[in-house]
């Protein structure tokens, strides 16, 4: 079955991480945000899918390929101006062919596998299926308005006045009739052909659009807070592993409880590592404290320094940052060190829209 996952978006409010990667390619938990959309797809035996991308000549076609290392065949679909969710979906007309198909958004992560909405849509005569969320928030999303029986009775594009907290997440079921919706909308005040818009279509048109009630967290990692929220629920889900006692990586007086993941050659000397964590290849933690939720990736040196509930990019370097660390975001390659000569100043070099909190 085919599946399409939307990764086109120029990811601003992910800045800087998202200047040089893509938002799918953010590791959490030490994998890619993408990677989880793959999980939950390939589970429900989506095994051919199409990534709208914004040029073929970016990071996400060069690093995934045609999927054979991650055992999904994989199709690049180019969205070269951002004119909505239903114009992407529009684009994968021919992709997608005369079958059902799915289409996730490829920035949301979820707990819930959804096997049970999958099978249901199948065998059903519904014309769509959507995952919806409880939010806080609702004048943030997408919102659903039910029918006693589960069905959609309404959805509204980020409502001024919801009329309800069920929130559309990101995980949509379609036959080719969407197709035809989507023609017939209109672009919305953002200027966007909104798919919340070609799915009232369906529901205008007098089709059935079933429902789905996630269960467990759903996160919107669109965000720095959010991508760092998303690393500590999946971080909670680590399974008990007892603690590492391999003298060739566990040195001198350090202490590694349970529900740690230690790369290859990675050594923790003379430190403490809390789980749950997860820690990269080649990373080296000196004199140091690593506290739950937390993942390093490879090649990162952590001395004299204390962090928690982060994550840390491969290639970073932290040494001797007095005070700790705490819900930090470090992309590749980043540099954090005191300075080791007078005066004690502070010095940064920072991107567009970095956040530094002392
Ligand atoms: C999009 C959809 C919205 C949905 C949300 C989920 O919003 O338009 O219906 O609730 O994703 O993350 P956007 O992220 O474009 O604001």
């Amino acid at each position: 079955m085919k599946a399409v996952i939307l990764a086109a978006g120029k990811a601003t409010r992910l800045r800087p991480v998202t200047l040089t990667m893509p938002k799918a390619l953010v590791p959490v938990a030490n994998k890619t945000l993408i990677g989880y959309a793959f999980d939950v797809l390939k589970a429900a035996g989506f095994d051919e899918i199409g990534i709208v991308v914004n040029d073929l000549d970016s990071p996400l076609p060069q690093t995934l390929g045609d999927g054979a290392a991650l055992g999904i065949r994989l199709q690049y679909i180019v969205q070269a101006e951002q004119k909505g969710l239903a114009h992407a979906v529009g684009l994968c007309r021919d992709f997608v062919g005369n079958e059902p198909f799915c289409v996730f958004l490829g920035d949301n992560i979820f707990q819930d596998k959804m096997s049970s909405m999958f099978a249901n849509f199948l065998t059903s005569d519904a014309e769509s299926a959507i995952a919806l969320g409880e939010v806080s928030d609702p004048t943030r999303f997408g919102i659903a308005e039910l029918n006693d029986d589960g069905s959609i009775a309404r959805v509204v594009e980020k409502p001024k006045e919801p009329k309800s907290n069920l929130a559309i997440s990101g995980v949509y079921l379609f036959r080719p009739s969407i197709f035809d919706a989507i023609d017939r909308i209109k672009p919305s005040w953002r200027n966007e052909l909104e798919i919340t818009d070609a799915i009232q279509r369906l529901v205008d048109d007098g089709k059935r659009v079933d429902s789905y009630i996630l269960k467990g967290w759903w996160i919107d990692a669109g965000k720095p807070d959010a991508i760092v929220l998303a690393n500590q629920l999946v971080l909670e889900e680590l399974p008990y592993t007892p603690a590492n006692e391999d003298k060739t990586q566990i040195i001198g007086n350090s202490t590694v409880t349970h529900r740690v993941i230690l790369g290859k050659n990675s050594q923790v000397i003379d430190s403490v590592v809390r789980g749950p964590v997860i820690i990269g290849d080649n990373t080296v933690i000196r004199n140091s404290y690593v506290g739950p939720y937390t993942a390093l990736g490879d090649n990162v040196t952590i001395e004299g320094s204390e962090i928690e509930a982060s994550i840390v990019m491969k290639n970073c370097t932290i040494s001797n940052i007095k005070g700790r660390i705490d819900s930090s975001l470090l992309a590749d390659n980043a540099q954090l060190s005191a300075a080791n000569h007078m005066p004690e100043t502070h010095r940064f070099v920072l991107a567009e829209n970095s956040y530094v909190q002392l």
